[in-house]
């Protein structure tokens, strides 16, 4: 008894140190919930003979990976192996019935951990078979198991949760990340903080893993998300239910699920890579006619960047007015405004499946490193343009140059406005004059590079400018000073 209650104070005291923690964040905590604790049936648990001796052995997984932009995201102690997510919606009500069952792996002996999780209710959380106790507080699941988990051994926590997902604030960003619905669809668009709307997550871009999605919709719905489906099922009563695989390492903000009267389409490129993608009836035609190029595109940028990293590829529309598309990993989504069937958004076709190498395949190691994502994206809707009769490299380098003076450094754009025009534009200028620096030799073997070494994981701006060094031989300190982090945008060489 007396065990049962030390440990649940214990919970509670980390949620309460991470209420600190989160307050200092850049993350809008205006929605958090109160704290909720819960208390685990009497059971016959196994307890490690350390345990007995009454002292804790194991640490306290941190509340946060400690990102420079947004502390709070993600935790400390473990690597996530698996997410599988059975989410059943319900668009009568606008809310979920889900369980997620998630294989982690401790990097140090654990005591208690977290996984991030906002505005949902927990109703049972289960270690190994067993279930423990739990606190949940704004976007923090404490988890207390009976028994020390150990460095390097499998666990399986499973989650139950339900309830309705409120997509989530970030900085001054107008737009909500996370889950949203309109009406009876239903939609993920998560970066970088949304993950946790809808799944118990270690929601940070440095630890990924592979996804399976269990989807269950009344029958008039589709749904298709990151992967291959692997299988559809009538339920019997009325609803059908959708499996999906993703079996490439993913970062969890890429995570995404879309809900909708959809239509499912299929291709394949020159080099046999399927394209499936997933439109709204009314725009199916418009969508066709503006995502024409993208097998051309998978070619030119293959040639540029190296082997396409992923399973498969595609594109879905969510039938709302979002002003903007996003990258995620296998199937990046575009809102309904941007479809027009004029065949007129290559630049943004373009950029998207760009982000599969740079972004995806190679996460940023931080957000503060987001230029990496997005003026690599940048860079290479240039190198679409000049690989389709349209300006050169350095036409587009220059055009972009004369436009303003984007006196914020693209490392480093603050938390509040993640995706300004510097990280993208600046960002993109920044390889643009890298090529020039250290010759076209060095710089095309470096985007290849980049991928085949850091594909998989995340990597910094450090890591740029090492491997640009390792291939020119020079000192880059003072190009990355000016490059990156300078407040003045330098003249182009
Ligand atoms: N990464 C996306 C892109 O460049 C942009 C996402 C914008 N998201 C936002 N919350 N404002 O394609
Ligand atoms: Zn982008």
């Amino acid at each position: 008894m007396e065990r049962t209650f030390s440990r649940r104070w214990r919970a509670l005291g980390a949620c309460a140190l991470l209420i600190a923690a989160c307050a200092s964040s850049d993350l809008d905590l205006d929605e958090r919930s109160g704290a909720t604790s819960t208390t685990p049936p009497p059971s016959e648990s196994t307890v490690s003979p350390s345990e007995t001796a009454g002292t804790p052995q194991g640490a306290m997984g941190a509340d946060g990976v400690g990102d420079p932009y947004y502390p709070g995201l993600g935790n400390g102690g473990y690597d996530v192996a698996t997410y599988d997510l059975d989410i059943e919606w319900m668009p009568d009500t606008g809310t979920v019935d889900a369980t997620a069952a998630i294989v982690l792996v401790p990097t140090e002996d654990l005591d208690t951990f977290n996984l991030d999780l906002e505005g949902l209710d927990v109703e049972r959380v289960v270690v190994d078979g067993e279930e423990v106790v739990h606190a949940h507080a704004g976007r923090e699941l404490t988890i207390d198991p009976a028994a020390l988990l150990v460095a390097g051994d499998d666990v399986e926590v499973v989650v139950d949760y339900g309830g309705e997902p409120t997509p989530i604030r970030v900085g001054t960003d107008v737009f909500r990340v996370g889950w949203h619905t309109d009406g009876r669809d239903a939609y993920v668009v998560s970066e970088p903080a949304g993950a946790a709307s809808w799944f118990p997550a270690n929601d940070h871009p440095t630890d990924k893993a592979r996804f399976r999605f269990v989807v269950t919709v009344p029958s008039d719905l589709g749904v298709i998300a990151n992967g291959l489906q692997t299988s559809m099922s009538d339920t019997g009563d009325g609803r059908t239910t959708f499996v999906y695989e993703a079996s490439d390492l993913m970062a969890t903000y890429l995570a995404s699920v879309v809900i909708g009267d959809l239509v499912f389409v299929e291709e394949s490129t020159a080099s046999g890579l399927l394209l499936r993608s997933a439109y709204p009836r009314r725009l199916a035609d418009a969508a066709a006619t503006d995502f024409a190029d993208t097998a051309a595109m998978v070619e030119v940028f293959e040639r540029s960047f190296g082997p396409y990293p992923f399973e498969t590829y595609g594109h879905v529309v969510a039938d709302e007015v979002l002003g903007f598309a996003l990258e995620n990993q296998t199937l990046s989504i575009f809102g309904s405004d941007l479809v027009t069937g004029r065949g007129a958004i290559d630049a943004i076709v373009a950029h998207e499946l760009a982000h599969q190498w740079f972004g995806n395949a190679v996460s940023p190691a931080t957000w503060m490193d987001i230029w990496l994502n997005e003026g690599f994206a940048t860079y290479a809707e240039w190198v679409w343009a000049a690989g389709s009769d349209g300006p050169t490299i350095a036409e587009s380098a220059a055009a972009v140059h004369a436009r303003a003076d984007f006196g914020v450094p693209p490392g480093d754009p603050g938390p509040e406005e993640l995706f300004q025009a510097t990280v993208y534009l600046r960002g993109g200028l920044v390889l643009y004059a890298l090529s020039q620096e250290i010759g076209h030799d060095a710089f095309d073997r470096l985007l290849p590079l980049w991928v085949e070494r850091f594909g998989g994981s995340a990597a910094s701006t450090a890591d740029l400018r090492a491997l640009a060094e390792e291939l020119s031989g020079q000192d880059l300190e003072a190009f990355f000073d000016a490059w990156v982090y300078g407040a003045t945008l330098p003249p182009l060489p």
